[in-house]
């Protein structure tokens, strides 16, 4: 196997047969040792963080399979902590796609003036570009077309699955009494006609869940649902 990528949490190899292999690692996505899921550096390492988070990655996109909604979930080994998937092309050197249902985190720093602390966002979108020295910047659309990073109609892809695979999470969560504040995507293109599919993962690193107004740790969450 041929290592593509080392990521925070993850390592990309490609397989022969021309599909990759994440290998989800044990580190956390933080700050000194506290929990962020929009920090870009590893903050703390869990020990079975890895494989949890494959769990409930797996059991996301499966159910995403079923509902017909496109990702490059080809199957899932939780034994090793690991998943294959179709590799895709990601817009531009990459991006992260949120989609809010409350406002906290970076939308409340930046937005502060206007929005209160969890106050209901009717699955608003944005993105933001993966570029870890320019901390992960917000780009509108009309700057993704401009710099030919998206093009518009792919724009509209991308927002309206993520706007259903949001509310699919959502749905899920609230069946346990967990309610989603807020959840980082990542999407690339598949295949000769560059279908735009969901990619990488679904697992507790990657939002914010609340339960009786408490927040839940993202390895805590991952127990509670599985
Ligand atoms: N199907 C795929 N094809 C190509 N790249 C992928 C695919 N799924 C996930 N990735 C990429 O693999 C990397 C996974 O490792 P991760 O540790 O999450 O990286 P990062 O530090 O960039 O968040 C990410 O950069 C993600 O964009
Ligand atoms: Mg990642």
């Amino acid at each position: 196997m041929e290592l593509k990528y080392t990521g925070k949490t993850k390592n990309v190899y490609a397989l022969e047969d021309g599909n990759y292999l994440l290998q989800f690692k044990d580190d956390v996505t933080g700050v000194d040792g506290v929990f962020d899921p929009g920090a870009n550096t590893v903050g703390l390492t869990l020990e079975g963080a890895g494989r949890a988070g494959l769990r409930l990655t797996k059991f996301f996109f499966e159910i995403l399979k079923e509902k017909g909604i496109p990702t490059h979930y080809v199957d899932a080994n939780i034994e090793e902590a690991t998943m294959t998937v179709k590799p895709a092309e990601v817009f531009g050197q990459g991006l992260e796609v949120i989609c809010r249902y409350r406002a906290v985190g970076s939308f409340l720093r930046r937005y502060g003036l206007y929005a209160e602390e969890g106050q209901p966002l009717d699955a608003f979108v944005e993105v933001t570009l993966k570029d870890d020295d320019r901390q992960d910047p917000p780009i509108s659309e009309d700057a993704l077309h401009m710099l030919g990073i998206i093009s518009k109609d792919e724009y509209q892809e991308l927002k309206s699955l993520t706007q259903q695979i949001g509310n699919v999470v959502k749905e899920e969560l609230a069946k346990k009494g967990i309610e989603l504040y807020d959840i980082k995507f990542e999407f690339g293109r598949v295949g000769e006609e560059k279908q735009i599919v969901l990619i990488d993962e679904i697992s507790g690193g990657n939002m914010r869940a609340y339960k009786d107004g408490e927040y839940i740790e993202p390895l805590e969450l991952e127990k509670m649902f599985l």
